[in-house]
């Protein structure tokens, strides 16, 4: 069955995805990484992110493929894996703007859908736009600051310049986050990775 994890920048989604994804031994996609991969290929291409027109003839030219394992995604650009890139505080910084032309948001819907199913769908619009039908809908929030703390053990900036940079994604973010109505919503702010994967687990058996 079809699981959607969608939530705000660094709220454990990646991780909680990947270990659902792994108990159930299916994949695990996380759309973030498209929309990464978009406003990568625009910046190296000296493109500016504003124009959407010239970003999807960039994608036009220069292929993006998404593998999708229980473990975890790899991103090819032009054939080249560029996985370990896409968290760049450029990208981080640039990828809202990306992400907020409809064009764009059509695009990765149209790779995401064409996926072969059943995988745990991970980002911001999975339960509302591009799997509304998913039987199971998380939405994971947590505080800036623990969201930060959190970034910070995965990169050697200071935890306050990372809160600044994750009030303002959410900010730019606000138009594509929307829980589904039909979403269980779990701050995570007090509680494990490991607890977060048992709760989904558990309405996952409870939908048989
Ligand atoms: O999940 P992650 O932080 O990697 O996503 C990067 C960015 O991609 C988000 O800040 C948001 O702008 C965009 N995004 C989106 N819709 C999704 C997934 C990501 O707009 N479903």
């Amino acid at each position: 069955m079809m699981i959607t994890i969608d939530g705000v920048a660094a709220s454990g989604k990646s991780t909680v995805a990947s270990g659902v994804a792994r108990a159930l031994g299916v994949p695990y996609v996380s759309s973030g990484l498209l929309y990464r991969a978009a406003a990568l290929s625009g910046l190296e291409a000296g493109l500016p992110l504003s124009d959407a027109r010239a970003l999807l003839a960039q994608l036009g030219q220069v292929p993006v493929r998404l593998e999708a394992h229980p473990e975890g995604n790899r991103v090819w650009i032009g054939g080249v894996e560029r996985t370990a890139d896409l968290h760049a505080s450029e990208v981080d910084a640039g990828v809202s703007t990306v992400a907020g032309h409809p064009e764009i948001r059509r695009w990765v819907d149209s790779q995401l859908q064409a996926l072969p199913a059943p995988f745990v769908a991970e980002g911001r619009d999975m339960g509302t736009n591009v799997f509304p039908a998913a039987p199971v809908k998380f939405y994971l929030t947590a505080s800036p600051r623990v969201r930060a703390l959190r970034r910070a053990q995965e990169r050697p900036e200071e935890a306050s310049a990372i809160e600044a940079a994750l009030i303002e994604r959410d900010r730019q973010d606000s138009r594509q986050i929307v829980p589904a109505a039909d979403a269980t919503v779990l701050d995570t702010s007090d509680l494990s990775a490991q607890e977060v994967i048992d709760r989904i687990l558990k309405a996952v058996a409870a939908r048989g």
